[in-house]
Formats: structure tokens, C-alpha cells, sequence
């Protein structure tokens, strides 16, 4: 008989952690994959834009529960799951990342005895200021299977002892750059995209920043923005809808060089990141994906759960740190970098994590009778 899962995401990112899922189960009869969107991302530039252009199709239950706190996402993502979930008769649910979205589907299924499988397990930044590693390590101790995306998160799976299935498997955001590489690698398309930005090839920033941490106090978005406009050099900032209105509410002052463009489709940002000199961030991915594309990154956290970037010297870990920033924005720019992607994987993530979960059915960790 086939397996059943649901796959829940919520957010940008776990939409394109899940896209090259939701085509390696397209091609398998013997599966078949419910997906339930939570609406925690709800412009269509951060949510429906990623289902079109990447052509996955629309998901098969939206809950629609908006932007919130996490216990508003909690409570309510629970709340609209519970009857969903109890009705499917699933072999397990399917939990890519670390958002709010990702801790209340776990929670969700665990509280209903449904195997919970996690993808992109074992990643930590051992900083529990984020609520992403609060979220993630939550999960990943509840979680029944457990597909780690590196060598670095099986170790801290290890070291923590968690009691569901380590699989070791590659990253699904690998997956998918590759199989999008030539659309994001294209010239034409970067002529066409920055025909209004006025900008050339690798003499130009790319800059996001989203998280809590950097935006909870405006004082340190505006030491950021002031210490990149100081370097004088082309910014282009695709800004958020949380940075927008924190920046608008607090009055935040945007540099002349830094250019604000609404958030962008996939291969368009991957684009414009793969023809940049260097990027700034305080995303996760990113920092994984610059890599991958051999550019140069200066991430603006405190920590980061892809020490494969740092350990290769295509990253650089900063902080809000004005002098940092300064320095390492001079050092890094243009930078000629030595990757080995292999710490990824093979690009073939996704077709291993469904073959696993057509042959092995999740069950949840307990000690046998005796
Ligand atoms: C969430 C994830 C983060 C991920 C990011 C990608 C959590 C805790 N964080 O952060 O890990 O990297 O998504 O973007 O889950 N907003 C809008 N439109 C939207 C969505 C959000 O305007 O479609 C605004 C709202 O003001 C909202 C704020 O952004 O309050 C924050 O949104 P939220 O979904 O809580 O977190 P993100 O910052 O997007």
C-alpha cells in the first residue's frame, strides 16, 4: 500500500525547502503528499509568487493565520491542524525548518501521535535569543524521523541524544539551486531585472535583513544602514514587510546607495545575489545559498547554523558591529572563494528523503515490552 504524509510550511523558506520534495513525490506513485499551508506568510510575494513561479501548484489546505506572535501562531496553527490532521490517516507529517509555523505542526502531530519528520534537522547557532534555534531544537526532540541536511547536524543530533531516526541526507535548498542554476545564472535575465537599478555586474551589495533579533531594536537596523552607507558602495536591499514597517515607524534613515526593492521571486534574487560583489545578511539560507553560488557573505548575526560557510572563509560572522561591518564589507567584497559543495550533498536530497519514506514507515521512539 502507499504512504500518506502532510507537509506543512507556513513561510518563504519552507516553501523552497519543500518544492524539490513536492516534485521528487510527483514522480512516485507509491506516495502521495498532502500539502496544508499555514498562511503565516501571507504577501503573495513571500508565499503564492513561490508556488507559481516554481510550479508546484497550489497547497492543498490553506489555514490562513496571518502574523502574529508565537503563541498567537501556536494556539492558533494547533487549533486549525487538530481536526485536519485527525481525519487524513497519515504515516507521518512532513516539518521543513524552524519557523513558528514548523514548532506548532510539530506539536501538532506529536500531541496526535502522528510520527513527526523533520527536515533540516540538527542545525544550531547556540544562541536562544533566536527563536528559530528555540523552535528547531524543540522539534527536533520531539521528532520521530530525522533527515539532517550536513555532517555538523548529525554531530549535534548525537551530542544531544535525540531519541527519533538521524538520517543523513543533504540539503533540499541544494536540490534546488541546482536544478535551477541555469535559469539564475543567465545574463539576460540580470540586464532585464536591473534595467531601473542602474548597477553592473559584481560591483554592487546585496543586503536582507528580516530577523527578530536585528529588528526588535530599530537602533540597530539604523547603525547597520548607516555603517553600509558609509562604504558608499551600491546597495540593493529587497526589504522585507516587517523591516518596511519598522523602518517607516521608527523613522529610520536609508543611505543614498542603499536602493529598496520589494522582496523578489526565487531565480530573480538568486540572480541579482549571483552577479553581486558580496552579500550582507542575517538570513540562514542565504548565507548557504551565496555560497553555493561562490559569492562571498558577511552575515549580520551573532552566530550561524551553516559553519561549513565559515569554515571555508566565504563567510564571515559580524553581528551589528559597525567597525566589523566596515572591515569585513572591504575585505570580502569580490573576494575569490573556495567552495567544496559537496558538504550538501549531491543535489539529490529529496529523491533519497522520499525513497526513505516509501520503504520505511515513521514510528515513534519507545522502549519495546518486555
Ligand atoms: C519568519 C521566520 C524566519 C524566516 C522568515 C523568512 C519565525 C519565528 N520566523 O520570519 O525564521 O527566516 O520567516 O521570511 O517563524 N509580514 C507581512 N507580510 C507577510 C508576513 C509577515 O507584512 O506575508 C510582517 C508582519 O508585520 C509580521 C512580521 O512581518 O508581524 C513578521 O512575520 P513573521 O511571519 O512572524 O516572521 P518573519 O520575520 O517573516
Amino acid at each position: 500500500m502507499g504512504k500518506k504524509y502532510a507537509l506543512i510550511t507556513g513561510t518563504r523558506p519552507q516553501i523552497i525547502k519543500s518544492v524539490p520534495i513536492l516534485r521528487a513525490a510527483k514522480k512516485e506513485q507509491s506516495i502521495e503528499i498532502i500539502h496544508i499551508f499555514t498562511g503565516q506568510h501571507y504577501d503573495s510575494y513571500l508565499s503564492d509568487i513561490f508556488f507559481q513561479k516554481l510550479s508546484v501548484g497550489e497547497p492543498d489546505y490553506q489555514l490562513n493565520v496571518g502574523s502574529g506572535s508565537t503563541e498567537y501562531h501556536i494556539r492558533v496553527i494547533m487549533k486549525k491542524l487538530v481536526p485536519i490532521l485527525g481525519k487524513l490517516k497519515l504515516n507521518g507529517i512532513i516539518v521543513p525548518g524552524d519557523t513558528n509555523s514548523a514548532l506548532a505542526s510539530a506539536l501538532t502531530g506529536i500531541f496526535l501521535g502522528i510520527p513527526v519528520i523533520h527536515l533540516e534537522a540538527g542545525l544550531r547557532s547556540y544562541d536562544l535569543n533566536m527563536q528559530e534555534e528555540i523552535n528547531r531544537r524543540l522539534i527536533d526532540h520531539g521528532a520521530s524521523v530525522l533527515f539532517a541536511p550536513t555532517r555538523a547536524a548529525v554531530t549535534n543530533l548525537n551530542n544531544e541524544s535525540v531519541l527519533g531516526k538521524v538520517i543523513l541526507c543533504g540539503d533540499t535548498m541544494y536540490d534546488l539551486l541546482l536544478a535551477e542554476k541555469s535559469g539564475i545564472i543567465d545574463k539576460d535575465l540580470f540586464i532585464k531585472s536591473t534595467k531601473n537599478l542602474q548597477i553592473s555586474e559584481k560591483k554592487y551589495l546585496m543586503l536582507t535583513i528580516h530577523r527578530r533579533e536585528n529588528l526588535r531594536n530599530p537602533n540597530l537596523l539604523q547603525q547597520i544602514l548607516t555603517t553600509i552607507g558609509e562604504t558608499d558602495k551600491i546597495t540593493i536591499f529587497p526589504i522585507h514587510p516587517h523591516t518596511r514597517k519598522i523602518a517607516n515607524l521608527s523613522q529610520i534613515e536609508i543611505p543614498k546607495n542603499i536602493k529598496l526593492i520589494d522582496p523578489l521571486p526565487y531565480k530573480t534574487f538568486l540572480n541579482l545575489v549571483a552577479y553581486s560583489g558580496l552579500v550582507l545578511t542575517d538570513s540562514g539560507g542565504l548565507q548557504k545559498e551565496t555560497y553555493l553560488l561562490g559569492v562571498p557573505c558577511v552575515t549580520l548575526r551573532n552566530s550561524t547554523e551553516w559553519v561549513e560557510t565559515v569554515d571555508y572563509g566565504a563567510n564571515k560572522i559580524v553581528g551589528a558591529n559597525p567597525s566589523l561591518i566596515r572591515s569585513m564589507i572591504n575585505e570580502m567584497f569580490n573576494k575569490d572563494i573556495k567552495i567544496d559543495e559537496s558538504v550538501y550533498g549531491n543535489g539529490k536530497a529529496s529523491i533519497y528523503i522520499i525513497k526513505e519514506l516509501i520503504e520505511n514507515s515513521p514510528t515513534i521512539p519507545t522502549i519495546p515490552d518486555l
